[in-house]
């Protein structure tokens, strides 16, 4: 068949690669016919949505023949209010990832270039490629985003930089000096996304609050997300602030009913759900550390994270242990494609999902063949 018609689409489209995602529970039902299976690979909720989102939704089932508020007034409202916010430094997203993308169709273009970290989110390069703009990958320190070298990467050409705190799929993350001083040090005329996906997982008391810096700030712009603490990865729904300058920006090249009428709703009942986010902060703390304790006593090195997910290394190839936890009912998540081969991503889940996922571990341990040392494991 002549497919000369693929060569149309944009060379950078042709050369990108998509995102990966975790496997969904469904697929590995189908292909190994198991009936108990733990999914631990896309850093979601484990608790299940807040009741309140829930009871929301269903009175608003009966109305989805109207399209949604395209303002998204409602939210938008509880959300300035909740953190003393001007409505219209608020954007909404179809999850947070569509802000990402807005950004990266506002503001960046062919000759532009994004600068992100090493091993940083992986939407960042994907948006950037997306619309032509050349993504600056800065090596990490420890895993982590080295803010100095990222000021050194920033030339006439920069527009945007990308900043994850904490980071996915990492764990790590930089305190409130080290964010004043950068922000001090990029020029005005570089959009700064600070991306905190994970934010309302974090309880270290240095760690910053991005809002906090938006009026000294005008070039910032703090995304967040209800998929994490707020438990409604299926609806889609983020939000960004900015100065409403920016606002107005993005909003240019948004779709006009970008975020659905459940999500909507559903995201403004949790965030008046204050014992749902504890419930979430707290179950995920003590997962947290009980995988950490868990892969350490297995011998394994981690990176210490403050997300709801652990990095664990392996010492050689993940892949045959990321297969051989499939076969045990286990989707957690390979993040070769952050160039961490010798590692696999585990989201925290329910006690029970931790504990399952633990001797899954151990069993899979005890009989996979030992491959080759992987470059990863002495690179560190
Ligand atoms: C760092 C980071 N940013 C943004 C997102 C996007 O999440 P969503 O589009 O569900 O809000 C994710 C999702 O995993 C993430 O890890």
């Amino acid at each position: 068949m002549d497919q000369d018609f693929l060569s149309l689409a944009m060379p950078q489209v042709q050369s990108l690669s998509p995102y990966i995602p975790g496997k969904p529970i469904e697929e590995l039902q189908r292909e190994l016919g198991l009936t108990k299976i733990v999914k631990l690979a896309s850093n979601e909720n484990p608790l299940g949505p807040s009741p309140k989102s829930l009871a929301a939704i269903e009175g608003e089932l009966k109305h989805l023949t109207l399209y949604p508020d395209g303002n998204g007034f409602a939210l938008k409202s509880a959300l300035a209010e909740r953190f003393s916010l001007d409505i219209h430094q608020i954007t909404l997203g179809n999850g947070s990832n569509d802000l990402l993308d807005l950004v990266a169709r506002a503001f960046l273009g062919q000759g532009r270039e994004a600068i992100y970290s090493e091993y940083a989110f992986a939407v960042y390069p994907i948006s950037t490629q997306a619309v032509g703009a050349t993504g600056i990958a800065v090596p990490a320190k420890e895993y982590g985003h080295d803010l100095s070298a990222m000021l050194a990467a920033i030339t006439p050409r920069t527009s945007v930089i990308f900043l994850a705190n904490p980071n996915n799929p990492t764990g790590t993350w930089f305190d409130r000096q080290a964010l004043s001083a950068f922000l001090a040090a990029v020029p005005d005329r570089v959009i700064v996304v600070l991306d905190e996906a994970y934010t309302e997982y974090v309880g270290e008391a240095a760690f910053p609050n991005g809002f906090e810096f938006l009026n000294a700030h005008r070039n910032l712009i703090v995304t967040r997300t209800f998929s994490k603490a707020y438990g409604l990865a299926g609806l889609r729904v983020g939000y960004a602030v900015s100065d409403p300058a920016i606002a107005d920006t993005l909003n240019r090249v948004r779709q006009p009913f970008n975020v659905n009428s459940l999500a909507l709703i559903a995201a403004t009942a949790a965030l008046s759900d204050d014992e749902y986010l504890q419930r979430s902060f707290q179950t995920n703390r003590e997962g947290l550390a009980l995988l950490a304790e868990g892969v350490r006593a297995l011998g394994l090195d981690y990176i210490p994270s403050v997300g709801n997910f652990i990095t664990v290394h392996f010492g050689r190839p993940a892949q045959p242990i990321y297969q051989a936890l499939l076969r045990e009912g286990v989707i957690v998540r390979p993040v070769a494609n952050y160039g961490l081969r010798d590692a696999l991503r585990i989201s925290v889940g329910t006690l029970a999902e931790n504990q399952y996922f633990l001797e899954a571990l151990t069993r899979v341990l005890g009989s996979v063949h030992d491959g080759a040392r992987s470059p990863d494991s002495t690179a560190k």
